[in-house]
């Protein structure tokens, strides 16, 4: 499996009292490996699937660091260094009550160049995952689409996520239902399929993306996900079993497409696939971090 997207370092911030605006207040604050694209292959490759990564990090050391750590799961990282960009870093602010707000720099990440995608990795056989961070930040986005177009060239099926929802509404729902033309699965949040159809209900915005997609999972959060297709009427919803998420814990997104890939590619049903999804996500819930945590 081939993955493209970003590496990045999130710096997790959990604040211990409600924020002092213009002062200070007592936190922890906890570098982990991060980048929505880095994350997914990470599970994929915990999982035993042979994954490799292309994306692009800072020449600085916390680069080299990132880049070590995804050797360390037995990823193919194909990074390639920019001279100048640093490597992305997210701030992770989780307020005392647990809300999270994300303040992403993507650094080199939004410098991925056409020349910089391998062309051994693109084949018929294989599969290509794009992260939506890749596709909609704009300094990334002609590779992103060349990749795209080579994947399909070359017969690899291709899945897309949406990145975030507010930077997808900046970018714009019919430019990225253009950009992913081709795709044969689409993963969307519940927020993410609201702004590319104007529906805010999961299952009516699934119907209406079947349009576009011959495959679409909308993750529904606590609820669990949904799995709808263009050949068939009926919606596959698996629920979630309920998980208390881990203080600090993070990309629970990420874990579940990894869980979710190997066995629908596998040709397994789409509820055996879901429930794998959610298997992963709720490790990732389980622990600070985005990534798998391997002690
Ligand atoms: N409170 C919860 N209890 C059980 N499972 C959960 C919970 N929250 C999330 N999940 C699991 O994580 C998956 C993805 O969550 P969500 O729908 O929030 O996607 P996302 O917004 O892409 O992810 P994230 O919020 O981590 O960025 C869900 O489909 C489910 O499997
Ligand atoms: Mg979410």
């Amino acid at each position: 499996m081939v993955v493209i997207g970003d590496l990045m370092t999130d710096a997790v911030a959990r604040a211990f009292h409600p924020l002092a605006r213009g002062s200070d207040t007592p936190a922890s604050v906890i570098m982990y490996g991060g980048g929505s694209g880095a994350n997914v292959a990470a599970w994929l490759a915990l999982e035993g699937t042979d994954t490799a990564l292309v994306g692009r990090r800072g020449s600085d050391i916390t680069g080299r660091t990132r880049e070590m750590e995804l050797m360390g799961f037995g990823i193919d990282a194909r990074m390639v260094m920019d001279p100048e960009r640093p490597t992305g870093t997210c701030v992770v602010m989780i307020t005392h009550r647990g809300d999270r707000t994300m303040l992403s720099d993507p650094g080199a990440n939004a410098a991925l160049q056409p020349e910089d995608l391998p062309r051994d990795v693109f084949g018929p056989d294989g599969h290509l995952h794009m992260s939506g961070y890749t596709l909609i930040n704009e300094g990334s986005r002609r590779a992103a689409r060349v990749a795209l177009r080579m994947a399909r060239e070359t017969g690899m099926s291709i899945s897309v996520d949406c990145g975030s929802h507010a930077p997808l509404e900046r970018a714009g729902a019919e430019s990225f239902l253009d950009w992913t033309n081709g795709a044969r699965l689409l993963f969307a949040n519940t927020e993410q399929a609201a702004v590319l159809t104007g529906r805010d209900e999961a299952e009516a915005a699934a119907r209406v993306l079947t349009a576009w997609y011959p495959n679409v999972v909308i993750k529904l959060g606590d609820a669990g996900a949904l799995w709808a297709s263009k050949t068939r009427d009926d919606i596959v919803v698996v629920p979630a079993e309920p998980v208390e998420p881990s203080p600090g814990s993070i990309g629970a997104g990420d874990a579940f497409i990894a869980g979710f890939l190997p066995p629908w590619l596998a040709g397994h049903h789409p509820k055996d696939a879901l429930s794998n999804a959610h298997r992963l996500a709720a490790r990732a819930l389980h622990q600070p971090g985005a990534r798998p945590d391997l002690d």
